[in-house]
Parts: structure tokens; C-alpha cells; sequence
């Protein structure tokens, strides 16, 4: 396969290429894959970007074009796409011990550490970890839990979750019901019942006319309170959030939002979980984005960068205080009700430990500071920028706002797919982003250097030009 080494002159993707010129993995793909969050019917004419290999930061795909991943895939490849010696951890663990599971008291040496080693970053006390394989399960989970404890506390009434507009939790029923996104509900018959809806924390967004940020947590903070006293604070088990919510559109809250929101739950015993699942192991600057924005989790999901993304794992973090009451309550029942076969899989924790270990040796919040700082001093460049309506984000994860009337603040007409063509125009430059409708989002691997900082912004800024002209020229 011809190998392409410069990202710079690269075909652009053809959006309607004819059946016969794809690859037989790309029809194959079409013939026999049903993708995830795809465009079903489109992904039959359009087919797909088929990666076969990882570089570092970047991909290559089946004709040797490489693409600068400026999302580390799915928010997840934390470490790249070639770290040798995450290979080298999975391929000693398959040599010793491929598998072995976690029910009825047995354990793997590798699971026990690394369950050690994350109870020794994250900032809950006496914390107790729980493994899963995705971010969907280890949501699901974490619900459950809250459930089992509440019950395990006299009270069992305590069964509904608050969960804010614009949230992405997962795919699973209950991830997807704790979704505020309309796409995740529609023809599935979701949400189930007992998901309440809040506000999405978006000051740029929703502020109104006139309000102060202040005023505006002030009136967040009010609707919360409304909230808990319609539905009544005993029947309230939860609050899930995303520290920044991500597929939503990077949307950072409010400063003091997640103190304020904190007071409130401690007040009503309604525990406070965090989804830790793309903010986690860095990504805003500290080891987890409670850490960023000031709050203390009675829970949280980590995934993703648990293992850079090299194998699936996810897990469950407790404080100590709620893990001893599901152990006391398990004790009572003889056992506990849940669990999965592949829960603390050793190959999957011992990446996930080398992941870890390797953290901390490249002392990863400060780089992903340092890495932040510089993307954030680029981006901040385009904020004159016609069609950008807010740049956001802290540490080493941002979103670009796309506006039709910058003044404003008027969102383009959603047929024009504007998010969409500044995709395609930045794939056609080897640079692969995500956009989340009108909202570009970029969160490149904490390996990414200062100079695939700059070209990734330059690379977004001459699309947004690109897109921009076209625009104009078709009035
Ligand atoms: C914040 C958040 N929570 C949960 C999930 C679900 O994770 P998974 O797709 O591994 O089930 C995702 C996935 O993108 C996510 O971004």
C-alpha cells in the first residue's frame, strides 16, 4: 500500500463515490456493518473512511492518507494510536492470563492493582472501584448503585435522576433515557420513566438579555431547587453531569455552577455522580474535571482514557461512605446482584494500569495544561472570526460555536450543514475533527506537539474561510 508520509496534499473525501471504486473492506462495510450513530441510509451512498493504521497523533486510511486525529478518535486515544508499550502490556497479559473473571470472590493480580492505583489518583475518600467494559455500562451501573444505596438506607423511594438538557450518558437504555438530546430518544420509545430534565449550564446559550453570568447560575440554581421541590426530594436518588458536557457541544458551566448545584443536593441527599467519561485522566488540566470545576462526587464513570482506548474498560468510582453501605447491604442479601463476565478483564486492566503508570511519568494534568494553554492562545486568534460564536473549553479539549449573525448569536439554518462542510473541508486537509452539529469540537492526544497544535488551528481556521466563501458566494 502506498504510504502518503505528508497530510498536506491529500484527495479530498468524496462524498458520492461510486460503488464500483470502493474497496472491497468499504463495500463489505456497507453490505454487512450497522454502524453506530451513523446516517443509516446515507452511509449506503457515501460509505465509509476505512483507517487501517495509527501514527502517533495520526491515522492512515486504506489508500495511505494520513489524517491528524484532532479528536483522539472519540475523545479516548489519550496516548496516541502506536504506543508500543500499551501493546507490549496487552500482549504480556495474553501470554500469562487472558482471562479470568471477577464473580464469587475471584480476582486477577492485575485488576487489584489497578483498582489500587485509581483509587490512588482520583479524589474521592476511601474510594472503593468498581470495573465495567463501556462508558453506557458503567452509567447503568452507577445508577444502580445509587439505587442499592438509597435502598440499602431506608429509602427505597429514592429511584429518580436529574440529568441536564444537551447530556450524553451512553447508548444503553438507561444511558440514552439520561441523554438530553432528542436524536438518542426518538423511534426507541425512550426515556424511561423517573429521568427529570434540567438546564444545560450554557451561559453563551441561554443568558438572557441583560443577565450576568452570576444572575444567570442565580436563576440555574433556582430552577434546580423548583425542580426538587416538584418532584419531591425523597423520590430523587441522583444528579448525573458531565464536568463539560461533550457530545452535547463542549459546553463548559458557569463559574461556582457546580459548588452551588452541590450545596443544593447535599441538602436533599441526592447524590452527586459525575461523568467522568471524556474529562477524566486529564483532559481539563486536572486528573478529573470534578477536580476543574470544584466539586466532590459521591460517584463517577470513567472510560475512554482509562486505557487510551486501546481496549474497552470502564469503571465505577464510590467514595468509601457508599461503598460501606452496599457492602453491608450485600453482606445482608448474601451477595450482590451485578456484575458483568468481562468486569476487571485482565488484559483490558493491565493496559489500563500501563495507561496509568504512563500518566503519571509524563505528569499529564501540567502537559495537558501546557498542550491547553497553547491550543487555547491559537484558537483564541479566531475569535474575530464572521461565523464564530464562542470558542470554549479548558485544558486540552475545546468547542468552536458556529454562527450565522455573530451579534446575535443567530445558530445557522441546520439544513445548511455548516458543521458538517467545515468537517469535510478539514478532512480534505488531513485533519480529522468532529462536529456536533454547528459545534466543532477538538481534543487531540496528550502527544500531539506544539507545531500539530498550530497546524490543526490553521487547518480549522482556513475552512471555516473556505465554508465561510461559500457562503457568501451562494448568497
Ligand atoms: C460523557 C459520556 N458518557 C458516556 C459515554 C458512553 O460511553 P460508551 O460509548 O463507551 O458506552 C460517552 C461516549 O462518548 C460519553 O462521551
Amino acid at each position: 500500500m502506498p504510504r502518503q508520509e505528508s497530510n498536506r496534499d491529500v484527495i479530498p473525501p468524496d462524498s458520492e463515490t461510486p460503488r464500483a471504486q470502493l474497496s472491497s473492506f468499504a463495500q463489505a462495510d456497507i453490505e454487512y456493518h450497522l454502524h453506530s450513530q451513523t446516517n443509516l441510509a446515507q452511509h449506503r451512498r457515501r460509505g465509509p473512511l476505512v483507517i487501517v493504521r495509527g501514527d502517533g497523533a495520526y491515522v492512515v486510511d486504506e489508500a495511505g492518507r494520513r489524517y491528524l486525529e484532532c479528536m483522539s478518535g472519540l475523545w479516548c486515544a489519550s496516548l496516541g494510536f502506536s504506543n508500543e508499550r500499551l501493546a507490549a502490556a496487552a500482549k504480556r497479559q495474553i501470554d500469562a492470563l487472558p482471562y479470568y473473571h471477577t464473580f464469587n470472590h475471584r480476582s486477577n493480580d492485575v485488576v487489584s492493582k489497578l483498582a489500587e492505583a485509581i483509587v490512588r489518583v482520583v479524589p474521592l475518600k476511601s474510594a472503593r472501584v468498581f470495573f465495567a467494559n463501556s462508558g453506557s455500562e458503567a452509567i447503568d451501573s452507577m445508577v444502580k448503585f445509587a439505587w442499592y444505596f438509597h435502598t440499602a438506607s431506608g429509602n427505597p423511594r429514592k429511584r429518580k435522576v436529574l440529568s441536564r438538557e444537551k447530556a450524553f450518558h451512553g447508548s444503553t437504555v438507561m444511558g440514552a433515557s439520561l441523554a438530553g438530546l432528542p436524536a438518542m430518544h426518538a423511534s426507541f420509545g425512550l426515556p424511561i420513566e423517573g429521568i427529570v430534565r434540567i438546564d444545560c449550564p450554557h451561559f453563551y446559550r441561554y443568558g438572557e438579555i441583560g443577565e450576568s453570568e452570576a444572575e444567570y447560575t442565580d436563576r440555574l440554581i433556582n430552577n434546580l431547587q423548583t425542580v426538587i421541590d416538584r418532584e419531591g426530594a425523597d423520590t430523587i436518588a441522583a444528579f448525573i453531569a458531565e464536568p463539560i458536557m461533550g457530545a452535547g457541544g463542549v459546553i463548559v458551566p458557569p463559574v461556582g455552577y457546580f459548588e452551588r448545584v452541590q450545596q443544593v443536593l447535599r441538602q436533599h441527599d441526592i447524590l452527586l455522580l459525575s461523568d467522568e467519561i471524556v474529562c477524566g485522566f486529564g483532559r481539563t488540566g486536572t486528573w478529573f474535571g470534578c477536580q476543574s470545576f470544584g466539586f466532590e462526587p459521591d460517584m463517577m464513570a470513567c472510560a475512554k482514557g482509562l486505557s487510551s482506548g486501546y481496549v474497552p474498560i470502564s469503571c465505577v468510582v464510590m467514595s468509601g461512605d457508599i461503598a460501606s453501605v452496599i457492602e453491608v447491604r450485600s453482606g445482608l442479601e448474601r451477595g450482590f446482584g451485578h456484575g458483568f463476565t468481562y468486569s476487571g478483564h485482565p488484559v483490558a486492566a493491565a493496559v489500563a494500569l500501563e495507561a496509568l503508570t504512563i500518566y503519571q511519568e509524563m505528569e499529564l494534568p501540567a502537559v495537558a495544561r501546557r498542550l491547553g494553554a497553547r491550543l487555547h492562545e491559537r484558537l483564541d486568534g479566531m475569535r474575530s472570526h464572521p461565523m464564530v460564536g464562542e470558542i470554549r473549553g479548558t485544558g486540552l479539549i475545546a468547542g468552536i460555536e458556529l454562527v450565522a449573525d455573530k451579534a446575535a448569536r443567530r445558530p445557522f439554518v441546520s439544513d445548511e450543514e455548516v458543521g458538517a462542510q467545515v468537517e469535510q473541508a478539514m478532512r480534505a486537509r488531513g485533519l480529522i475533527i468532529r462536529n456536533m452539529g454547528d459545534v466543532i469540537a477538538l481534543c487531540p492526544p496528550y502527544i500531539i506537539s506544539d507545531a500539530q497544535i498550530d497546524e490543526m488551528v490553521a487547518g480549522l481556521e482556513t475552512a471555516l474561510n473556505e465554508v465561510h466563501n461559500r457562503q457568501i458566494a451562494n448568497g
